[in-house]
């Protein structure tokens, strides 16, 4: 059997392969109120009937100045949670499981009027406005927020919540010393946001649900972190409840002048393996990974436990099927309307 197509159970989630969608922001909501349209229900059951394992619903953000622009999704309010449930019962039927990113976009939030941050340094470049400082009182009340939609999101059906901790959004903002210079004790302590993000969505959420958590393993910017200080912090993230780790790298500023990371095939994996060994969790490797032998062999040498595949799926939805066709075709589930075409 292939590894890709192997079943694995994450505390009570048990995923029928290997294969996750991972979050991609479609900006599609015309209608500025981050619900969910008919884009994204057949965009999401789509991979769904690909054969995907997980699916990861794209960044959704618990505040509407959290987005990052107007066309993002949202769980704000108990009003946005019926769309997602019509989803999630949809990609339900084909046996794939479904789970969102929570996150907020902190001073990449570039529709706010005013947007805010850790401290008000702004991201590099034209694009992005001068944030503010959120007041530690507002901090708290942020915790609040993503719990509120986590359990939004667990309302609607979810089978697991992501917690985004990457890419220089807010919790990034938080626990990157060069962007938080605060000096009340979630400066002191720059994980301290995070682990309070994670411990009240832990609240709200059943048990047995796993919860992941992205991380950006390493900085791209001149004097960013590297990958001891990733492993510290996952270790605190573990420490709050982090069961699963989907480890990324950069987003938090310009490109440092050891110029652009290489983006070669499996360009991310060597940090999924070096989390996943030190504190021996679950991991997700993402980054160029459509090549469905690299996928098998990074399962295979053990450095990673699910594999994501984010722009392969965009060009294909039926990347799943097509990787367990090409490495086991006789384990090819497809759904039984297409069955005469395998
Ligand atoms: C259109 C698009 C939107 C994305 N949106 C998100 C997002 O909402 N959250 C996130 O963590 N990463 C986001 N990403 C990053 C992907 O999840 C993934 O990590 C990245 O594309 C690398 O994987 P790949 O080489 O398989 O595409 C996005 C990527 C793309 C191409």
């Amino acid at each position: 059997m292939a590894l890709l197509s192997s079943p694995l159970q994450l505390k009570g989630l048990t995923l029928k392969n290997r294969i996750v969608m991972p979050p991609m922001c479609q900006y599609s909501v015309d209608a500025h109120d981050g619900t969910p349209t008919d884009w994204h229900f057949v965009h999401y059951v789509s991979r769904a009937v690909g054969g995907t394992g997980l699916i990861i619903v794209e960044m959704t953000d618990v505040e509407p100045d959290g987005r990052i622009s107007n066309g993002d999704l949202g769980l704000w309010s108990d009003e946005q949670i019926p769309a997602f449930s019509r989803i999630v019962s949809e990609v339900h039927k084909y046996g794939s499981k479904i789970g969102i990113q929570i996150g907020h976009a902190g001073r990449k939030a570039e529709d706010a009027e005013v947007p805010v941050s850790a401290s008000a340094i702004a991201f590099p470049g034209s694009r992005y406005k001068m944030p503010r400082a959120l007041t530690t009182e507002e901090v708290q009340a942020m915790v609040v927020k993503f719990a509120e939609s986590a359990r939004r999101a667990v309302e609607a059906g979810m089978d697991t919540i992501e917690i985004h901790g990457a890419h220089g959004y807010l919790i990034h903002q938080f626990h990157s010393p060069l962007i938080n210079k605060r000096d009340d004790q979630y400066g002191k302590d720059p994980a301290l946001f995070g682990v309070e993000v994670i411990q009240a969505v832990k609240k709200v959420i059943p048990a047995d649900m796993p919860l992941i958590m992205r991380v950006s393993a390493v900085e791209y910017v001149d004097g960013g972190y590297g990958l001891e200080y990733s492993t510290e912090l996952c270790r605190r993230y573990k420490e709050a409840g982090v069961d699963v780790f989907h480890l990324s790298s950069g987003g938090e500023g310009p490109i440092g002048s050891a110029g652009r990371p290489g983006v070669h095939p499996g360009y991310q994996v060597p940090l999924a393996r070096a989390i996943k060994q030190a504190l021996d969790v679950p991991v997700i490797a993402v980054g160029n990974l459509d090549d469905a032998k690299l996928a098998e062999a990074t399962l295979g040498n053990g450095d990673a436990d699910l594999i994501a595949v984010g722009r392969g799926m965009l060009r294909d939805p039926y990347w799943a099927i097509h990787a367990i066709r090409a490495l086991s075709p006789e384990e090819l589930q497809p759904p039984k309307q297409y069955g005469r075409a395998f």
